[in-house]
């Protein structure tokens, strides 16, 4: 066991996994029994995710990790209900999530920004549009209520790191880095208690991304929003979370989903882990977690010291 994290809550076995039951008031997230086909040709059809079940207590960090294809994404947009499970249902603070839910705030990889408004009104937009519509614009209230929020907006900008002469220009005027940090901040603005992020920090440069890694602790920390971070970067994940999951399947065949590879708590503190930090205690959770990525070790087996090649990249 690698000292200092607790042990994995639970592992997926070929019985499937049991889950630890939070008192519903604390559950912010709750995947019950998900799982998603795809069709293919010839009336067959693809198993993405296989009974997946999950609960995510209010203030967690959660990050989601697995190869690539394995329906990271798909669980995702399922929570924020862009898509249906084909069986099973999720829940948001205890209520079914049947359509994209406003009470989940949504950052993915690029490209989130209305490309013909600007920064100000890219972050005003939400909470306008959800609290009037077009004609209620006309009514006494709006006026202070449009005051209000723009306040809010530049507020959001400082914190983001951004000059409040940003807020003018648009979305193809700011670099990729800034684009991410508009993007926070716009689902910051909508207050969710819910923050879905998809490889939010994936197109970033090292030095930005390392940035907004610090900001979105420093996010977290204030307000302790339940976060779910997909990534597949395991330095990255050990960096920001409180918890870890990984997805992976036990087999290509079609009719294998993923399942629940890795459940485990991280230390979660204000420092997050890293290289820096935590030297070697690091390096070997680095790779404990990517043998269940890559699938091929569903035991608890004590961690063979000779694999790690120290060659992990810090945050
Ligand atoms: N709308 C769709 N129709 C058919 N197949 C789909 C659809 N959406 C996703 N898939 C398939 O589901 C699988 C999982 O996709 P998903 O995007 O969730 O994976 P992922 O883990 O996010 O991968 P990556 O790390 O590359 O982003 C892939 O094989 C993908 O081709
Ligand atoms: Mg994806």
């Amino acid at each position: 066991m690698v000292s200092g994290v607790s042990a994995p809550v639970k592992v997926a076995n070929e019985t499937g996994t049991v889950v630890a039951m939070p008192s519903p008031a604390a559950t912010s997230i709750h995947v019950d029994g998900v799982s998603m086909c795809y069709p293919l040709a010839k009336k067959k059809q693809r198993t993405v995710l296989e009974n997946i079940s999950l609960e995510i207590e209010d203030g967690e960090f959660v990050v989601l990790l697995g190869e690539t294809g394995c329906g990271k994404s798909t669980l995702l947009r399922m929570i924020l209900g862009q898509e249906r499970p084909t069986s099973g249902k999720v829940y948001v603070s205890g209520k079914a999530v049947e359509r994209v839910d406003a009470r989940s705030g949504y950052v993915p990889q690029k490209y989130s920004l209305f490309p013909d408004r600007t920064v100000l009104d890219n972050l005003t937009m939400g909470p306008e549009t959800s609290k009037y519509h077009i004609l209620g614009r006309l009514m006494p209230g709006f006026r202070s209520f449009r005051k209000q929020v723009r306040k809010e907006a530049m507020r959001q900008l400082e914190h983001m790191g951004l000059r409040p002469t940003d807020a003018g220009k648009y979305p193809h005027q700011l670099s990729g880095g800034m684009q991410q940090r508009v993007a926070i901040a716009q689902a910051l603005m909508m207050k969710n208690r819910v923050l879905l992020m998809d490889e939010a920090f994936s197109a970033l440069d090292p030095a930005t991304r390392a940035s907004l890694q610090r900001l979105l602790k420093t996010v977290w920390n204030e307000s302790k929003p339940t976060i779910v971070f997909v990534t597949h970067n395991t330095a990255e994940a050990l960096y920001l979370g409180t918890r870890l999951i990984v997805l992976a399947r036990s087999s290509h065949e079609d009719h294998c989903g993923s399942k629940v590879a890795l459940d485990m708590k991280l230390p979660g503190n204000e420092a997050g882990m890293s290289l820096k930090k935590n030297g070697q205690e690091f390096l070997d959770l680095v790779d404990y977690v990517e043998r269940f990525s890559r699938g091929n070790r569903h035991d608890d087996q004590a961690l063979d010291e000779s694999a790690v090649d120290g060659e992990e990249e810090a945050v």
